[in-house]
């Protein structure tokens, strides 16, 4: 890359670095240049629906052709090529037959202990086929809903193709979640079956999947589930429900490799998301087949510009959208060479994903910044575990993805990881919108450490006001896309009026769609920065959780908790920290000891209600919460005392101006 460097400090919020891509990453790059980028932006405003088709004809092959590209007659609303009908399962899998792809590795899988397997596209074909003919003999059939709780294996992507095959709709329950979660929900998505393991294998532990399976349906209200299908992933026996619960071997047992894909139409649901929002309960973002899988393959092209010899790697679980869109199926569609890793990436040591990259020769990376933060502090620490001491040479394009990178991660990663040579693609995006949609272009795109740069052609962003006008480059509003783009999401399952308050506010007219995300664009370049969630969403280590989510968790605890607030506060590490402010029956622990057991009991509950990746880091207790004079929450103060900040809020209101000390100390 070639390189403008100046010499402010790395941590200045006015980024000057540039970084243009060289002459190695443009060359034969599907997008080699900005002129080419904006020959494709044009080609979208002038002509968007023309745009849009060319691009569905191009990179989805369809069982019958749409006619119809985009439908906005009921608005937002928006269905796509929806007169078209394909299957995604043909479109990852089937369409490599006969092709040099089809003996291709498609999944280099690395277990948690580090042993390697390999499938081939045809062989997983196979095993996609003969698990789908085992879901339709348990009954299963187009349109039922299937949820999946899996580690990250092979298997956990087989069991996503092959309802993808028969057109069942699955919804993936990230393997860190809860009994509690889980069933809620198998409730809303009224799901017939779970998929799941016996146990998953993280950092050398067994941890249980099918015994939170048994507990989450014993929570009542489950008795959509007909059956538990059980991946037999390690040796030690779990409980089995007679009639319902069967392992994977009883299943496929005797089941042909061959199943024809059942073709649905353009909008039918592929998969549905949960994921948090601003209230309690989470929202099901349901995805449909055609745009979505136009999005997978069409990304893969343009933000990894993905060649034949690539070997690609998303450490992303199953369990997040990244999980669906590049593991499950865009590197498939794309017929690429994908790692799919089972394991943490500090065991056995911190060192583990440079390791990988060298062994299995890895040329596109794509992770998150929270783990690249954090293994920059191990790194640091410790010698040993230091990227120099292997051989990535073999990089060409790094990713990352799920919260803002700071110019220093970016540095760190360009620098030890990227050789100063690699294009870093720092991808925005959200589980509403299945795909990237404002990205760096490999071989394109000067890069600005922190900046997620420019939205993909077609995909119409701007940063707005509470009323949607336009904010001028340089000033901070509100992050939307004016016009639909095919993989947007389509509705919240259950909850078409919830999808519409959440995502196309009245006041901007109700057909924008309101990310909930700050931006601001660069006087400059007009390059976007993405400022942090406008909502009550917090974003710890790249995963999503709401606020309020939390507070219901807490306040769920009766014996114990009155009141709670959460809010978020900066984490080196994690980006953001959960922080909980509580008001308990009983009044304040008496002493440090009392409140730092009962904080333990508190994470310990909120791990059991939604997952230990919810558990406040910080727990403050007092005898009240600060409120406005109207009894609202003033949750600004309460951020402003999670960072401990100075007070510069208005507190005369405030009854007791004492609790502020009190909610000062974290436990
Ligand atoms: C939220 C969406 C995108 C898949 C993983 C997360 C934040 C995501 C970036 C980025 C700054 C980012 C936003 C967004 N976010 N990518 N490159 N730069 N922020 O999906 O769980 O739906 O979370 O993650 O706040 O709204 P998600």
């Amino acid at each position: 890359m070639t390189k403008n460097t100046s010499t402010r400090i790395e941590s200045v919020l006015i980024e000057t670095r540039v970084f243009a891509p060289d002459a190695t990453a443009s060359a034969g790059a599907r997008i080699a240049s900005m002129a080419a980028y904006d020959a494709l932006c044009k080609e979208a405003a002038d002509d968007f629906d023309g745009f849009w088709a060319r691009q569905a004809k191009a990179n989805v092959t369809w069982t019958k052709p749409f006619t119809r590209t985009l439908d906005e007659s009921n608005a937002p609303f928006y269905k796509w090529f929806d007169d078209g009908e394909l299957n995604a399962s043909a479109n990852c899998l089937d369409k490599h037959i006969g092709t040099p792809v089809e003996n291709k590795t498609a999944i280099i899988f690395e277990a948690d202990d580090g042993a390697v397997t390999k499938v081939t596209y045809k062989e997983l074909l196979a095993r996609v086929s003969q698990f789908a003919n085992a879901l339709k003999a348990e009954g299963i059939r187009k349109g039922d809903r299937v949820i999946i709780y899996m580690p990250m294996t092979i298997e956990g992507v087989i069991a996503m193709q092959a309802c993808a095959r028969i057109g069942a709709t699955h919804s993936v329950v990230f393997g860190g979640f809860s009994a509690k979660a889980l069933q809620e929900r198998i409730i809303d998505a009224g799901a017939v079956a779970v998929i799941t393991a016996n146990y998953q294998l993280r950092g050398g532990k067994e941890l249980p999947l099918k015994a939170i399976v048994d507990d989450g349906i014993a929570l009542g209200g489950c008795e959509s589930i007909k059956s538990v299908l059980v991946y037999q992933r390690t040796a030690t026996a779990c409980a089995m429900v007679a009639g319902r619960d069967k392992t994977f071997a009883e299943v496929l047992q005797g089941q042909p490799s061959e199943c024809p894909p059942v073709p649905v139409g353009a909008e039918h649901p592929l998969f549905i998301l949960y994921t948090s929002g601003s209230t309690g309960k989470p929202k099901g973002v349901q995805h449909a087949t055609g745009g979505y899988l136009l999005w997978a393959k069409l990304t893969m092209d343009w933000t990894f510009d993905v060649r034949p010899e690539d070997v690609f790697w998303c450490t992303a679980d199953i369990g997040w959208i990244t999980g669906h869109t590049y593991v499950a199926y865009g590197p498939l569609a794309a017929g690429a060479t994908q790692v799919v890793f089972e394991g943490i990436p500090t065991f056995p040591h911190a060192g583990r994903f440079w390791q990988m990259i060298e062994k299995h020769k890895v040329t596109i990376f794509y992770t998150a910044p929270t783990a690249i933060r954090s293994l920059i502090k191990a790194a640091d620490s410790d010698e040993k575990v230091h990227p120099k001491n292997w051989n990535l040479s073999t990089l060409r394009i790094l990713g990352a993805v799920g919260e803002p990178i700071n110019p220093e991660a970016w540095m760190w990663y360009h620098r030890n990881i990227g050789a100063e040579k690699c294009p870093i693609v720092d991808t925005f995006w959200q589980t509403e919108t299945g795909g990237h949609v404002i990205t760096p272009l490999p071989g394109a795109t000067p890069l600005v450490p922190g900046s997620c740069t420019l939205p993909l052609p077609g995909i119409m962003a701007a940063i707005v006001d509470e009323t949607g006008k336009d904010i001028p480059n340089g000033a901070g509003g509100m992050l939307v896309i004016k016009r639909p783009w095919p993989s947007m999401i389509r509705t919240i399952w259950n909850d078409p009026e919830r999808f519409k308050k959440s995502y196309f506010p009245e006041e901007m007219g109700g057909t924008i769609y309101l990310a909930g995300d700050g931006a601001v664009r660069s006087a400059d370049r007009g390059y976007f920065r993405i400022t942090g969630r406008i909502d009550d969403v917090l974003n710890v280590s790249g995963h999503r959780l709401g606020t309020m989510e939390i507070e219901s968790a807490l306040v769920a605890k009766t014996d114990l908790v009155a009141e709670a607030a959460v809010v978020g506060r900066p984490d080196d590490v994690t980006g953001e920290a959960v922080c909980a402010f509580v008001v308990l029956k009983r009044g304040r622990p008496a002493s440090d000891e009392e409140a730092r057991k009962i904080a333990t009991e508190l994470r310990n509950w909120v791990a059991k209600e939604i997952g230990p990746i919810a558990k406040p880091k910080d727990i403050r207790f007092g005898e009240n919460l600060p409120k406005t004079r109207s009894g609202k929450i003033m949750r600004r103060l309460l951020r402003s005392l999670a960072k401990g900040e100075a007070i510069t809020q208005d507190t005369s209101t405030l009854e007791n101006p004492a609790i502020l000390e009190q909610l000062g100390r974290a436990h």
